[in-house]
Order: structure tokens, then sequence, then C-alpha cells
């Protein structure tokens, strides 16, 4: 009693034989004297018809008595569906399965939340269903979704190995080198006070594992940090992370593009253009106000520095005599505004940092807004060619420092979208993929709070080669040899040409980061020595490889795309971690837990 056949295999054209199938109950209906069962296995649905003419009462009793999703065998014959009862929804739709016996291999208890309803998502609050994750993941778009990850996962191991690269994993057992997102740490038993830490991605092991000779290498390595969660970013992740030596940017760009192609034509059978278009981080912020623009639709932003700089309205003159600019929007077809929403996005900007959120609704022939009293002729007129503004529109300014002025636009522009497309004037075609290289990043960003410089990226990352003198004249101007992968809006992955010759790393070290030299040396001292016996040059890129099947499986959520997600709150639901441990466990590790531990 073995199962002949998947539950999506069977045909007319299998009419009369006699099959074994072994699945779940999916959903039953007992209709004038028939018991229809439908009985879904990983791969589909096959309808089964239980007639009590045909079998013993207590198979046709047990077949009326049971509940969806328990799991049985049946065996029986294959016949065309009568006429006119066809399901074309399904494979298997011409076809059922007159039952002749049931075995019931475990019932099932009644469910928290329908399996049965393709809508389940939208209607079962998502805790429950990751409380229930393994429910869950039977919802046949959850196990398309782990189906999709996996051939992914395969083509990409795939693609690496013809490329020549070797697989090499790396511990997750790590040192602990506080830089970027907070780690999590592991207590040592054997030595009191010392600590692991949780990688927040193999960076060091891989540029160790350059100077070892090895070339080309690349992981789908895990990693851990514990930062502020949302729809894209989970305390633990995987990376496909990649490192090559003796080469530049464009080897990396030829070969991600190359992967995507492969990735694309295996997941989603399309052919993707290559190579990506490329743009500065300077452009992006220009143009739409992120360094990871969704370039599927327009309302750029629009430069009115020099247009404003004598401007009578003092919120723009003011702002650009402080050395700002002011930035302009066009908001197509949002001139139906209401204050309200006005007052919600101002909100929003307010949010991000933004004075005020100036505005002009275009309607009904006129302009209508708070500050148009202030504009000349000349303005207006400048306003109306470079925004190209029609009736209908709606107007937005900011007026900041450069970077705060392009920020918060580019956060309203992506706001505006999402009511766009709520109200159905913006529609983007599912299958468009718009794939772009983000390029010459500053090497250094400046933290006021702290007085200092940090790294944009990693320390390790290389400045332009052009831009190293400015390293200790002007550090703001220095451009990192970064690159960003990003496409339709979502930063897909990131990499760089490290440095390579110790001196210069001990100088981005201690002299631009200023950690001081005996740190430097308990931090990152490994790496720095083994840099002294021939590092070649090299460089590196990871991926998201949860938001890589995210965006393949059509999802903003990567956790739709991860067996066991955590919440955004970073508990596991099915296991109910983190969790408190026993004193005895405690004290092995010479902890003592300050806060009482919440009750059990
Ligand atoms: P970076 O920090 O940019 O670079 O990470 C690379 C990519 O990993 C993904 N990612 C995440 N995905 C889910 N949850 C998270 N919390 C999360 N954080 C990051 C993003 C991101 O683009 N070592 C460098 C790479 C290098 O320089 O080679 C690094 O980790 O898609
Ligand atoms: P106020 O003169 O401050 O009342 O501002 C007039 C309008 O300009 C209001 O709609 C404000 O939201 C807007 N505003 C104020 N500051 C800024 C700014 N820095 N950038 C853009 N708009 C602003």
């Amino acid at each position: 009693m073995k199962r002949t056949h998947h539950c999506n295999e069977l045909r007319p054209a299998d009419a009369g034989r006699t099959v074994i199938l072994e699945g779940w109950v999916h959903s039953r209906r007992d209709l004038g004297g028939l018991v229809f069962l439908d009985i879904r296995d990983r791969e589909g649905r096959t309808q089964t018809v239980f007639d009590p003419s045909d079998l013993p009462a207590d198979s046709y009793d047990r077949a009326s008595r049971l509940h969806s999703e328990s799991v049985v065998r049946v065996s029986g014959k294959v016949r065309t569906r009568p006429a006119g009862t066809d399901n074309a929804k399904i494979p298997t739709g011409q076809i059922e399965v007159l039952v002749t016996g049931i075995e019931v291999l475990n019932d099932a208890a009644v469910l928290p939340f329908s399996i049965d309803d393709p809508e389940v998502a939208g209607k079962v609050n998502e805790e429950l269903r990751l409380q229930y994750r393994y429910l869950d993941l039977r919802r046949p778009e959850m196990t398309r979704n782990l189906r999709l990850r996996s051939k992914v996962a395969i083509a990409t191991r795939s693609h690496m190995d013809d490329q020549g690269f070797l697989e090499i994993e790396t511990p997750t057992l790590f040192k602990s080198t506080p830089e970027g997102a907070r780690e999590f740490l592991v207590p040592n038993r054997r030595e009191p006070g010392t600590f692991y830490a949780l990688p927040q991605s193999p960076q060091q092991f891989k540029q160790i594992l350059m100077v070892s000779g090895i070339e080309r290498y690349f992981q789908l390595a895990r990693c851990y940090r514990d930062e502020d969660l949302r729809a894209d970013r989970q305390p633990e992740f995987t990376q496909v992370d990649i490192e090559m030596s003796f080469i530049d940017r464009e080897d990396i760009y030829a070969l991600i593009e190359g992967l995507l192609k492969r990735v694309w034509k295996t997941a989603l059978d399309m052919d993707i253009q290559t190579p990506f278009k490329r743009i500065t981080f300077e452009e992006a912020l220009n143009r739409w106000g992120i360094d990871k623009p969704d370039t599927r639709f327009g309302m750029e932003l629009v430069d009115f520095t020099e247009e404003f700089r004598a401007s009578t309205f003092k919120v723009f003159s003011g702002a650009i005599a402080a050395g700002g600019v002011v930035k302009a929007m066009n908001a197509k077809g949002m001139a139906s505004a209401t204050q309200g929403q006005i007052e919600t996005m101002t909100e929003h900007a307010k949010s991000f940092g933004a004075k005020g959120l100036a505005y002009i609704k275009v309607e009904n022939g006129e302009w209508k807004s708070p500050i148009v009293k202030f504009f000349t002729e000349a303005e207006k007129a400048a306003l109306t060619a470079k925004l190209g503004i029609e009736q209908g529109d709606l107007i937005l300014f900011a007026a900041d420092q450069w970077l705060n002025a392009c920020e918060i636009l580019g956060k309203i522009r992506l706001y505006c979208a999402d009511v766009l497309k709520g109200q159905g004037k913006l529609v983007i075609d599912p299958r468009r993929f718009d794939f772009l290289w983000v390029v010459e990043f500053p090497l250094l960003s400046f933290d006021k709070e702290m007085n200092r410089w940090y790294s944009s990226h990693h320390p390790f990352t290389a400045p332009v080669a052009d831009d190293i003198p400015l390293l200790k004249t002007d550090p703001k101007k220095v451009r990192g040899q970064h690159y960003d992968i990003v496409v339709n809006g979502v930063e897909l992955g990131g990499g760089s040409i490290r440095i390579h010759q110790p001196d210069v790393q001990r100088t981005i070290f201690e002299e631009i980061l200023q950690i001081p030299p005996d740190e430097t040396k308990l931090r990152f001292g490994y790496m720095l020595e083994a840099f002294k016996y021939g590092a070649p040059p090299h460089g590196g890129i990871a991926l998201g490889f949860d938001r890589l099947c995210a965006i393949l499986c059509g999802t903003t959520s990567i956790r739709d795309v991860i067996a066991f997600p955590k919440t955004a709150k970073g508990t596991c639901m099915l296991t109910d971690s983190p969790s408190p441990v026993s004193a005895r466990q405690l004290k092995d590790l010479h902890l003592e837990v300050k806060a009482a531990p919440p009750k059990a």
C-alpha cells in the first residue's frame, strides 16, 4: 500500500486506473448522499468521491466525520468528472477518484484558522499564523515560496560553481567587533566575562580567505543583527556572500548581472536585460531623494535653488542663504488630496526632520496654496516649465540642507506613490524589474553628536584611488569604491573593493575613524597582521537572499519567504523564544540577571 501518484498528476487519460493517494483532507463537501474529499499533498489537489453504494458503511462514515487536515490514504479508481462539474482552476480538475478504501493515518484537531482560503493571510493575524507556522506553510502560496527559495539557492550555487567559486563555511561563533548594527553575544562558559558574537556578516573571514589564496569564495551565509526589525529586516537572515581577488568593480558588476540573469530565468522564466544602469549616489539623491530609487514611476525631484535664491518667501530664500537648497516634486494627479491628507503628509515630512512641507494644488485653473502669493511670474513660469505642471497636479517643496531636502521629498514621493496605487491611479506591472547599480557613495559620513567620521558602509571599503589624498584634507569628498545593487526600490545587496594595504587600513581605523591604536589591535589586529603577509587586491559583495526571494515571489515581507521567521519584536512564536533559562545554566555561564525574568 504505497502512494502511486501525487495529487497534481492525474488526467482524463488515467481514467480507469486504480490509484492510491496520500495527503491531507483539504476540504470536505457532503452532497446528495455523496461525500467529496479534496486530498492535498505538496504537489497539488485531487477530488475524491465517497459513494455509500460502493463502499463499506464504516469507510463512508469515517469519511463523513473527518476533520479538515486529517491525514489519509485513499485508494480508488480514476474517472472523468460528469459534464459540467470540471474545475478549470486546478490541473486535476477534469478527473476525480471514486474511492474504494480509506485509511485514516492521523486525525487532525479543529484548526486555529482555515487553510482552504487563499485570503487567509489578509484575514488572520500574522502572529497566529507564525504560532502555527506548520499549518501556515501547508498553504499552497507558502509552499510555493519555499519551493522557489530552494530553486534559487540551487541555481545560485550552480552558477557560482560554474564561475569557479568555492563554497566555504565560516564560523558563526565569532568575535565581537562592534561596528554597524548591534551584535548578539554568546557567553563563554570556559572563561568568565568573555563572549563570542554571532557574525553580522562573514566580512572579515572572507577577506582573510583572500589572503589564504582562495581567490573566489562564496557562501549562503547566515548573518545576525540585533537591530530594529521591519518587513525587510530579520535578526537572522541569509546572504549570498561573495569575495574575489585580482579584480575591479567591473568584474563584480558582470558576475552579479550574470547571476541575476540566471536566477530570473530559473525562477520566473524571464530574460532580464544586462548590463544594468548605473547611477551615482548624488544623482540618486538629486532625482529620487533616496540611495535605492524605485524608478518604475516618475515624480522625480527638481532643483529650484537658483530660481528662489532671491525669493520674497523667506522659508525658501532663508534656507538657500544658509547653504541649503529648494527641491520640488510634482505629485501627478494628486491635487484632489484633502486637507487631511496634506496634513498627514506634512506630519510625515516632519517626522523625517522637515520643518514644513510647502505645497501648491493645481485645480480649476488656479494655483491654490498659502505661499503662491510670494511667487513672481518668472518663478511661476520656471515651476510650470521644469515640473511640467498640469491641471490636477500637487506640487510639494522642501527647503533644507541638500541631503535633508532630498531625503524628505524622496520619502514623500514614495508615500504619494502608495496613495496613488491605492486609488488605482498608479499601476505598476508586477513583472517589471528595474535593476540599478548605485555607485560613488561617500566613503565617510559625519556623526554630529559624536563629532566624528564613521564609515558609510564598513571600514574595509577602499577609497576611489584619485580621492586618497583628500582623506586627510577633505574627508567628506572622498568617494568609496562601494556599489549597491537595487531593484524596484529595494536594496538587494552591496559591496566594495577593499583596502588591501595595511597602512591605508590603519590610517582609516586610527586617523579617520579615531579608533585608538590599542582598540584597533584588539578588534582588528588579526586582520592587519594577516594583511602583512601578501594580501591580494580583492573585493566582493553580499546579496540579501531573503530580499531576493521576496522580490521573486512578489511579496514585500521577507517573512513570507523564511520558513520560521521572527516577529517585529524578535520573537519566534512557534517555539516561544527568547525564553528564560534556569539558574543552573546562568551559573555555568557566570551570568547574573539583574532584572527579574518575565514569568513563564
Ligand atoms: P550589507 O550590510 O549591506 O553588507 O548587507 C548586504 C545585504 O544583506 C541584506 N540585509 C538584510 N536582510 C535581511 N535582514 C537584515 N537585517 C539585513 N541586513 C542586511 C540586504 C543588504 O543589501 N559584508 C557586507 C557586504 C560586502 O561588503 O561584501 C555586508 O554585510 O539586502
Ligand atoms: P510658514 O511661513 O512657516 O507658515 O510656512 C509656510 C508654508 O511653508 C507651510 O506650508 C509650511 O509647511 C511650509 N514650510 C515651512 N518650512 C519649510 C521648509 N523648510 N521646506 C518646505 N516647506 C516649508
